[in-house]
């Protein structure tokens, strides 16, 4: 890849000075690219959009470029300060657009590394759950205004639960591999779950819960953190900000970040909701929320949780049926067992639905 003539295509002046890739995926599709500016080094991230998830690229520019612009009017409107830092800031083209297509019809995008900022994995401290949780609820407050008809999906369907059930179903139904007789308790758990996703449809039918811009992938390590303060500065990684709910926002902090270990643990008896995690994460999340999204919203937070749980359950379970396609394995059983963690993960919300219940009460009022 050439990245110093890619690099030339975006508006910046100074000196190549190098790129190396960026991050730990496999494909060398972002680098870490330093300039020299009038004597001091300046770095940029420039990446390319994955077109096999994205299929529509001008999409995922479109909505990171408005959400970032939305958010930077909002914080100089509020006179805050290192602007740069407090939201991802997009680098044109000389064609004056925000990403450049290269002869494979590849879509890149450059922005301004974050200097002196880090952000973490996994969330191992009520401190780290707090800060995080407080950045996507700063992010949820700065873009609730933002104008429905500006964002299109860039993925359709990304959260609609019924539809991935129905994916699973008819994959169960021509069973490709013969999967299904290994799959007898979880087929069972996925039945008597199915009210989830039929409460989320009624919600949905009803217009109870309004459609917002949302982030949609609110893991923790999308958020960086200011290294003298540990404060969250920015929400980052907005290839999935579409319209959607915030339940699945604030339900996939629970999902990513509550659980003592990762998605793909096989031993299901360390799989749960941690409360004093979940704690922070509410309190971080609503103090920011409370008064600016609705009543309905807030009191459905929990059912949030369950909401994406459930349906990543499910979508593993799928995967798994039908033959490992979408989501990577190293393992035969790998997406079974991810499957099976998810479930052990929605059990635990059921039985501390009280406790959470009561939680998310305490900051809500
Ligand atoms: N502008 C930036 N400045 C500094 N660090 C960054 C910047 N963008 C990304 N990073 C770092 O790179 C990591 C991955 O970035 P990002 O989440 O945007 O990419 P990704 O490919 O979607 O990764 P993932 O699949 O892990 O979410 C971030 O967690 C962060 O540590
Ligand atoms: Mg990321």
């Amino acid at each position: 890849m050439d990245v110093e003539n890619l690099s030339k295509e975006f508006k910046i002046y100074g000196d190549y000075i190098n790129a190396k890739p960026f991050g730990n995926g496999l494909i060398n599709d972002t680098f870490l690219l330093t300039y020299n500016q009038a004597g001091l080094n300046n770095r940029y991230i420039i990446r390319k959009i994955n077109k096999s998830v994205f299929k529509q690229p001008e999409i995922v520019v479109n909505n990171s470029v408005s959400v970032s612009l939305h958010i930077k009017s909002k914080l100089i409107n509020h006179g805050v300060k290192d602007i740069s830092r407090r939201t991802l800031t997009f680098i044109k083209t000389h064609n004056n657009k925000y990403y450049h297509k290269d002869q494979n019809e590849d879509y890149w995008c450059m922005v301004l590394f974050f200097e002196g900022a880090y952000t973490i994995d996994y969330v191992k401290t009520k401190e780290q759950a707090y800060k995080t949780a407080k950045a996507f609820g700063e992010f949820q407050k700065l873009i609730i205004d933002a104008n429905l008809v500006d964002y299109e999906d860039t993925i359709p369907d990304f959260h609609n639960t019924p539809k991935r059930l129905l994916a699973f179903d008819n994959v169960a139904n021509t069973d490709p591999l013969g999967r299904l007789k290994h799959i007898e308790p979880e087929l069972s758990i996925l039945n008597k779950n199915r009210y989830i996703s039929e409460k989320f449809a009624d919600l949905m039918q009803a217009k109870k819960l309004p459609i917002r811009i949302t982030h949609n992938d609110t893991k923790i390590n999308n958020v960086m953190l200011d290294n003298e303060t540990d404060e969250g500065l920015s929400v980052i990684d907005l290839d999935t900000v579409m319209p959607g709910i915030i339940l699945n926002d604030f339900g996939d902090m629970v999902r990513t970040s509550t659980c003592p270990v990762t998605e793909d643990d096989k031993d299901i008896s360390k799989v749960k909701v941690q409360l004093e995690i979940f704690d922070a994460l509410t309190k971080g999340y609503v103090e920011q929320l409370a008064g600016i999204v609705t009543k309905t919203e807030l009191d459905h937070l929990v059912f949030g949780a369950k909401l994406i749980v459930y349906e990543q359950a499910v979508r593993f379970l799928a995967d798994y049926v039908e033959g490992d396609v979408y989501y990577p394995i190293s393992y035969e059983d790998h997406n079974l067992v991810r499957a099976k963690n998810q479930f052990a993960l929605l059990e635990s919300i059921h039985k501390q639905e009280i406790g959470m219940e009561e939680i998310v009460k305490k900051y809500n009022n």
